[in-house]
Formats: C-alpha cells, structure tokens, sequence
C-alpha cells in the first residue's frame, strides 16, 4: 500500500556537518516498518525533520497525499499521526491512569481497557512515571499510543536499554496497530529486535537511507551484511 507519511531527499546539516544528504522514509498502512541505523546516523533528525520539530535543508515531507517543506506536528496529530519520542512522552506530574483517561476523553473511539491488558500494564495505572522503570514506562507509552487509534504511529528508538519481555510486548502493540491498518514507522539500532518486528527495512547510513526490503532480504543484502553487521559470510 502506497505510504500515509513519506519523506524525500532529506538534506540537512548541523554546524558544519551534513548530518543528512538525501535521505527519504516512511510509513505505509498496514505495515511496520523499520528505520535502522547506528547511534548518531540522523535517525532523530530524520523523523523529527517530518514532523516539523526540525527544519530541512531541502526535500519533501507527503502526509496523506499533501506535500510540504514545513510539516507541522499540531496539524499532522489532527489528522492521525502519533509521536513517541526518545524520551518523556509522560508527564511526571501525573499517574499512568491520568494519562489514560485522557485519551479516553480525547478519543470517543479508544480501547483504553484493551490496550491497557495487551501491553500488561494495569498494575502500573495507579504509579507516575517515574515511579516505572524505562521499559515499564515504553510500555504505558505503547498502550497510550494503541488507545488513542493513530492512523501513523512514528516511534523513535522504543527499544532502548529496555528488558527483554518489554521488548516482546512492546512488538505485540506495534504488530497489533500494523495488523489494524496504522502506518508504523520503529526507529532503532538493535538489528534482532528490529529486524524482528520489521514488514521492511530502510537501513540509515553515512547521512543516506538504503531500503532492503524484508528482514530476509535485509540479511541477504551484502552491503548490510559487511557494514552493518560486520558478516563476510552467510548466516
Ligand atoms: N541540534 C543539534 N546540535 C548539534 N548536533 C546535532 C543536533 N542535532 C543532531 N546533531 C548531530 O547530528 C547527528 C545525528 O543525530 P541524531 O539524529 O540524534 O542521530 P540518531 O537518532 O540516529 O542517534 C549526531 O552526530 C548529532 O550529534
Ligand atoms: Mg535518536
């Protein structure tokens, strides 16, 4: 299916620096897909680049078939996409269960209680999230993002320094979403989780993106393979 969010030939460059030079993805309905690099490539930049938090040099951001130079993230929420960033998506002042309510509010339509139950975090409703470990606290985030229904759920390094059975729940939210039609796009460095969750591969790198298809394809791709996990030969 033809992408919700793209972008396209992504320049930009911090101080002297060209931390991208034409650099494109995005996120179809249906599917995950995953925005693989290093620590440093630009992956931030990249994402926050189409979603108006950082200006482009050049290129394109397409969000449901409109183009611009300047998205902004005000008029892309109204219109369905969601943003899990890095870090602090919770407010610290209140419990996981404001949150929700919140969103249930704001969300005639959410499955709060659904989501709630898949990423296992009713225990937590009644903590802030401070109270919750980095990987407790991805997982609340997760279930924030499922009940609110986005149309585009773009998640920058959800996985970071988290356990391994947050990272198994946190792949169930994001399959769940895909399975219900939501463009997701996962950004992320550690290449068996990722390639775990992936429908697709856009492998960033030196400032460009490559797309290498399937996570299979992804391990076939000699140049992936060589640069990226350091393989000569088959796995
Ligand atoms: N506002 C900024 N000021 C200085 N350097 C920046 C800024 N934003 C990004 N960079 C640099 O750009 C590069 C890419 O950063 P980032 O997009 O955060 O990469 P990633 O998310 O892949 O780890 C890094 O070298 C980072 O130091
Ligand atoms: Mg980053």
């Amino acid at each position: 299916m033809k992408p919700l969010l793209a972008v396209e030939s992504i320049g930009k460059a911090v101080g002297a620096r060209d931390v991208l030079k034409s650099a494109s993805m995005w996120a179809r309905p249906g599917a995950v897909t995953v925005l693989l690099g290093r620590n440093g490539c630009g992956k931030t930049t990249l994402v926050k680049i189409s979603i108006g938090l950082v200006r482009a040099d050049y290129g394109v951001v397409i969000y449901d078939d409109q183009r611009t130079l300047r998205p902004r993230l005000h008029e892309l929420a109204r219109r369905g996409l969601y943003y899990l960033p890095e870090r602090n998506l919770l407010s610290p002042a209140f419990t996981v269960r404001d949150h929700v309510r919140a969103v249930e509010k704001l969300v005639p339509d959410s499955n709060a209680p659904h989501a709630v139950e898949l990423l296992r975090v009713g225990e937590f409703l009644g903590r802030k999230p401070r109270t919750l470990s980095g990987g407790e606290r991805r997982r609340c985030e997760v279930a924030i993002a499922l009940a609110r229904n986005p149309r585009c759920l773009l998640a920058d390094e959800p996985y970071m320094g988290i356990m391994p059975i947050d990272v198994e729940l946190i792949t169930t939210g994001f399959r769940e979403l895909a399975d219900d039609g939501c463009a997701v796009l996962v950004t992320g460095h550690e290449v068996r989780t990722m390639l775990e969750v992936a429908d697709e591969v856009i492998w960033q790198t030196a400032g460009t993106t490559h797309y290498i298809g399937s996570a299979e394809h992804a391990t076939q791709n000699h140049q992936f393979r060589r640069e990226y996990l350091g393989l000569d030969s088959p796995i």
